[in-house]
């Protein structure tokens, strides 16, 4: 099996490669990724016909059962126990909602939620799922790069999930923060740009078939963002940056491999393989990472 991890590909990701030797020190701007890298990933994927943000056998039943329950603790801990908000009577913004699986648990937090993202039938299934459920979600179709509100609308705005799927990430948070209230927070999810992300979210889960679990044209690696990237684009765009925190398997990585293996084999389905196999909250940024930021600084 060879490694098509490049040599070249450290540091380049979609900021320009630094200079020999001051690799890893300076933070370069995110620049808007090439056409050529933002091809690589099939944002069609959302446009799929049926439910598959629901279904036991679709990848993408893993957001609801891997990795809502670990983001949605973070966000709710943050917000509510921390950050004193009193969700009812505010407003909050899902940003790439997709079929709603965040939204949904926004919303139970008592936060009056909309939702918007490009995928139409995503957006369909999203609205019959809240429907069927007693939940009032309002989901609008638009992306993240024109976000289709006036100036502080939002009392939180999220986006998890989405900013490494999106071509120009400067613009996405410039919209975050020209829609969210004063005092507003925007709480995010993305994918770091390290060795291991490659080894783990690129080789292991899309592209070894060995253990595979997500389709080959999920993610780019070059679009994965690190932290002091976003953190220094917060901070030019008025979102004032408070903490980052990891997410991690709850298993080791020769259990993860395991159980990776055995849903290859067809002995798991999704919906299986996300009852063994969750995110836990971790100190450890190098994969995927959660954080929070403040318009102006001071929350209301
Ligand atoms: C991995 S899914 C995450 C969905 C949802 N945020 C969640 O965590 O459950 C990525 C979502 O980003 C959406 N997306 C892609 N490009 C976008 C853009 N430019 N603006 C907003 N959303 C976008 C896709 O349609 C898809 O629903």
């Amino acid at each position: 099996m060879s490694c098509p991890i490049a040599k070249d590909d450290f540091g380049a990701g979609n900021s320009s490669s630094a200079p020999a030797g001051t690799r890893g020190r300076r933070t370069e701007p995110l620049k808007k990724v090439a056409q050529d890298v933002y091809e690589r990933i099939d944002n069609d994927l959302y446009r799929a016909a049926g439910d598959v943000w629901r279904q036991p056998d679709s990848p993408f039943y893993l957001m609801q059962s891997s990795f809502n329950p670990a983001r949605v603790g973070y966000f709710k801990r943050k917000l509510l126990a921390e950050l004193n908000i009193d969700p009812q009577g505010r407003t909050a913004l899902d940003v790439g909602c997709g079929g709603g699986i965040l939204s949904e648990e926004i919303a139970r937090l008592g936060f009056a939620v909309t939702g918007i993202d490009p995928a139409g039938p995503s957006l369909r299934m999203a609205a019959g799922h809240a429907q069927a459920g007693g939940l009032r979600i309002a989901y609008e179709q638009g992306s993240g790069e024109a976000i289709p509100f006036r100036n502080d609308s939002f009392d939180v705005v999220f986006c998890c999930d989405v900013l490494e799927h999106v071509r120009d990430v400067a613009k996405v948070v410039a919209e975050i923060s020209r829609v969210l209230k004063p005092g507003g927070v925007f709480c995010y999810g993305t994918l770091n740009r390290t060795f291991l992300s490659k080894l783990v979210a690129i080789n292991i889960a899309q592209v070894w078939k060995r253990w595979a679990m997500a389709p080959p044209s999920l993610h780019a690696w070059r679009m994965f963002i690190k932290p002091d990237e976003l953190k220094s684009l917060l901070g030019r765009h008025g979102l004032e940056w408070r903490e980052h925190r990891g997410l991690g398997p709850n298993v080791s990585p020769l259990k993860f491999l395991g159980l990776l293996r055995q849903r290859a084999r067809g002995l798991l389905t999704y919906k299986d393989l996300g009852e063994r196999l969750f995110a836990v909250e971790k100190s450890d940024l190098s994969i995927i990472y959660l954080g929070y930021a403040i318009k102006g600084g001071t929350s209301k």
